[in-house]
């Protein structure tokens, strides 16, 4: 939280963390501990699709500052091109002739940023999805914005690699190439504090549950605060140790299978390739052992480079994470989501 508030005195805070690791809950709080104008863009909802299209976008942030901006300030955007004022409410034309151009909306923002002396902060809450944005390159008006406006930018993503893949702030043939940053992670509980957390909350509930319980929910669950959430949320209304853990355990299963569909969406192609080396790395794996597991399967041998390329996805997207030479899933729900 700390790292957050000094970010957003910056232009620009990526927060990062795998799935359930606590990132909305993080800028949710911070939104509310400090002043400011929120404008906060769940792109989540795009997950399954495809492909996003310049509509999408200016919908979505048509509808998010018309509950975000005040109506005293939304009352600014007069003459913007692209810009009328329907009621009360801002209609951004996003398409056609005079159509909205996102620059000019952000420039907007940074003025009424400048005249009421309140900061400004636009949050992309799981940007990688904006990869999927067809048509139109995003990065020139953020760096834009970067350079000579006032607005501060947060982008969280699950899919760490695809963060970075999306702002391209390495490449120098980027906009964004080479601009500064705040970089904070959401890093799963430790055991300790994981344990530490469950007991807590059952206190606060004044429900009493054996040590070995909770013990037990943390070396079965692992760290990640979504997932001790879902099981004392479960334990509360079950009042069992088992049945909870069994439920919380099949939850995960479900919705990190249902991610893994997402994530094959436009990857048809080595959907069984992907599975493979989810199958075969639960416990963590070599290169060459989720290589030879492939080639076996299909009885053919697989090219290296489309190989690597296959596995750094799986990193990119945070279903597997790298340790020293071994691959192994990025957390303890995801292996057990492909081990049975
Ligand atoms: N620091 C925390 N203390 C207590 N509970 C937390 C904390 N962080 C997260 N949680 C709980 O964990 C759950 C998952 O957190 P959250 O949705 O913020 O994670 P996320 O990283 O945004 O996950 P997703 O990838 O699903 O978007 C939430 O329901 C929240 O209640
Ligand atoms: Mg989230």
């Amino acid at each position: 939280m700390e790292r957050l508030k000094f970010g957003i005195d910056y232009p620009m805070t990526l927060l990062l963390g795998i799935r359930r690791s606590g990132k909305s809950s993080l800028v949710k709080v911070l939104t509310k501990k400090e002043r400011g104008i929120w404008i906060y863009l769940d792109l989540r909802k795009f997950e399954s699709s495809t492909f996003i299209s310049f509509k999408d976008l200016i919908l979505e942030l048509e509808k998010v500052i018309n509950v975000s901006v005040p109506e005293r300030l939304r009352k600014l955007f007069a003459g913007v091109r692209g810009v009328s004022i329907a009621g009360v409410n801002l209609r951004f034309k996003w398409g056609g002739e005079g159509k909205v151009e996102f620059s000019q909306i952000l420039e907007k923002l940074s003025e009424i940023s400048e005249k009421e002396g309140k900061r400004i902060v636009i949050i992309f809450d799981e940007s990688q999805e904006l990869r999927k944005l067809k048509g139109y390159n995003l990065l020139y008006p953020l760096a834009y914005a970067y350079d000579n406006l006032k607005i501060r930018f947060v982008f969280t993503g699950s899919e760490i690699g695809m963060v970075y893949d999306f702002l391209k702030l390495d490449n120098p043939k980027s906009p964004l190439y080479g601009r500064a940053y705040t970089e904070v992670t959401a890093n799963p509980f430790s055991k300790e504090i994981a344990t530490e957390f469950l007991r807590k909350g059952f206190e606060e509930l004044d429900i009493k549950v054996e040590d070995r319980s909770l013990e037990d929910a943390v070396d079965t669950l692992g760290g990640l605060p979504g997932w001790l959430t879902y099981y004392g949320f479960t334990y509360i209304q079950e009042r069992d140790h088992k049945r909870a853990l069994k439920k919380t355990i099949e939850t995960a299963v479900n919705l990190i299978r249902e991610e893994f569909n997402n994530f094959l969406k436009g990857r048809e192609e080595a959907k069984e390739r992907y599975k493979t080396i989810m199958t075969v790395c639960t416990k963590g794996c070599r290169w060459g052992e989720a290589k030879n597991a492939i080639e076996a399967k299909e009885g053919t041998r697989i090219d290296d480079k489309r190989f690597t390329e296959l596995l750094n996805n799986l990193v990119k997207a945070s279903f597997l994470v790298k340790e020293g030479e071994v691959y192994k899933p990025a957390d303890v729900m995801i292996s057990v989501a492909f081990s049975s």
